[in-house]
């Protein structure tokens, strides 16, 4: 017998629901029977009675299998920034898939072409290799650090997610960040420095304690899973700063963040780290992801700059498939200074929207984040680190959230929207008109 997630949402919200979405209510249940939660991978769940089963998308919208039309704002989980169906990167696939869709261990002449593109756009990629997702992104570039440093420790943020590997889950806030979640390799805790956010002082104390047994640290510029809480300018340079003075490799996590800019969060930041990680909207919606940065870190890879032997090998079976390589390169070539600009406009809009809705009816409710990336938090204290995202009520922002997917809104979970390129200001007005009806109908305002 399948049971429903009972989360706890308002009832008549929860019943608006039902009689919305009976045939994926349905798959649920025959699905749940051999997917646990009834999903095949992704996310697992959002937590809700049951998931919408997406049958297609188009542009900046998903249709479910009732039928049932809604504004994406989760954007394929942060990916499709150019929306769904992109002709050029259509096009792209389907010649690739002519072609063939991968040689196994034969490169694929694609890979020069994406990383040249990427190398014009981000200048501290000297070199690059790709891979299939983010998790492997991040553990690559920690090996490539450790081999680098031959030191065997890592930092990352306390809150902060960089993937579903041991070391890069502890201290994220999707579990509960002060214990190591379940199943965890005895012992990870000890190779991992958990440091506060935009924390200075604190940073620098706990980093001069660990230095001479720290490979790595890895940051995201505006951490996405603590409801794209941005780290400020001064703790990045900061960042910069104090891991040149001790030799300690700084990796930048842009596997969210890279259509930010056309130089990623690390050129709006204006920064130069030593190592990035891509992943998401670099692959323009198959899966993708990269490793890079400077020559001689990830030339460790490298046989000719070592005598015929590269001192560290990295496999990776699916590692940039041509028809990846080829959505990538049709993706990638489409983030123009004027795209950036109209997502800018859009996030700005809805950020702007929302605290205007917040204030109108004197509620603890904030929108952050920058550019396309923002966050819903419900508190009244400002969110900027782990601290002050804490204080926020996780339960509300889900329930608005559900109300927002009921009312035809997805965004994606811890309360984040995204726009996408095919947006225009008529759909974020439309995301606002039902975030005011989503509080009515979570009986946040009266
Ligand atoms: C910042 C960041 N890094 C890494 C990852 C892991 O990427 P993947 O799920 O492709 O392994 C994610 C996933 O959401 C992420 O948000």
């Amino acid at each position: 017998m399948i049971t429903e997630i009972e989360p706890g949402f308002p009832a008549s919200v929860v019943e608006a629901f039902r009689k919305k979405t009976p045939k994926c209510r349905d798959e649920y249940h025959r699905t749940a029977e051999v997917l646990p939660m009834g999903s095949p991978g992704g996310l697992g769940s959002l937590g809700v009675p049951y998931d919408l089963y997406i049958e297609r998308a188009e542009g900046c919208h998903y249709w479910d299998m009732d039928g049932n039309r809604y504004l994406d704002m989760f954007c394929g989980d942060w990916l499709q920034t150019l929306g769904h169906g992109n002709p050029k990167i259509k096009a792209a696939i389907t010649a690739q898939l002519e072609k063939g869709t991968t040689f196994g261990c034969f490169p694929a002449h694609l890979g020069l072409e994406l990383a040249n593109l990427m190398r014009e756009r981000i200048p501290s990629v000297e070199m690059m290799r790709f891979a299939c997702s983010g998790t492997e992104a991040n553990l690559n570039a920690f090996r490539l650090a450790r081999t680098f440093t031959k030191r065997g420790k890592v930092a990352k943020f306390h809150g902060a997610y960089h993937g579903s590997a041991d070391v890069t889950l502890l201290g994220n806030c999707f579990d509960d960040p002060d214990s190591p979640p379940p199943g965890m390799f005895p012992g990870t805790e000890r190779g991992v420095v958990l440091l506060p956010p935009n924390d200075i002082a604190a940073c620098e104390k706990i980093i001069k304690r660990e230095k001479d047994d720290l490979a790595a640290i890895l940051f995201e510029p505006i951490m996405g899973v603590m409801g794209f809480t941005p780290l400020t300018h001064e703790f990045v340079r900061f960042l910069r700063e104090i891991t040149q003075k001790h030799g300690i490799v700084l990796i930048c996590d842009e596997v969210v963040t890279m259509p930010l800019e056309v130089g990623g969060a690390q050129g709006y930041y204006g920064i130069t780290p030593d190592l990035t990680t891509f992943g998401k909207a670099i692959g323009g919606g198959l899966p993708l992801a990269a490793y890079g940065g400077r020559r001689d870190i990830v030339g460790l890879l490298d046989p000719y700059q070592h005598n015929g032997r590269a001192p560290l090998m990295i496999a990776s079976t699916m590692g940039g498939m041509p028809i990846c390589l080829a959505a990538g390169i049709a993706a990638v070539k489409q983030y123009t200074p004027e795209m950036h600009r109209h997502l800018h406009n859009l996030g700005d809009r809805a950020r702007a929207g929302i605290n205007a809705l917040a204030k109108k009816h004197n509620i603890p409710l904030q929108a952050i984040g920058v550019g396309q990336f923002s966050g819903l938090h419900w508190t009244p204290t400002k969110v900027v680190d782990f601290k002050t995202y804490s204080t926020g009520d996780q339960f509300k922002v889900h329930a608005f959230w559900f109300a927002m997917a009921v009312r035809g809104v997805i965004g994606g979970g811890c309360g984040t929207f995204l726009v996408s390129a095919p947006m225009t200001t008529a759909d974020i007005d439309q995301f606002l008109v039902a975030a005011e009806q989503a509080l009515y109908d979570c009986e946040f305002i009266k």
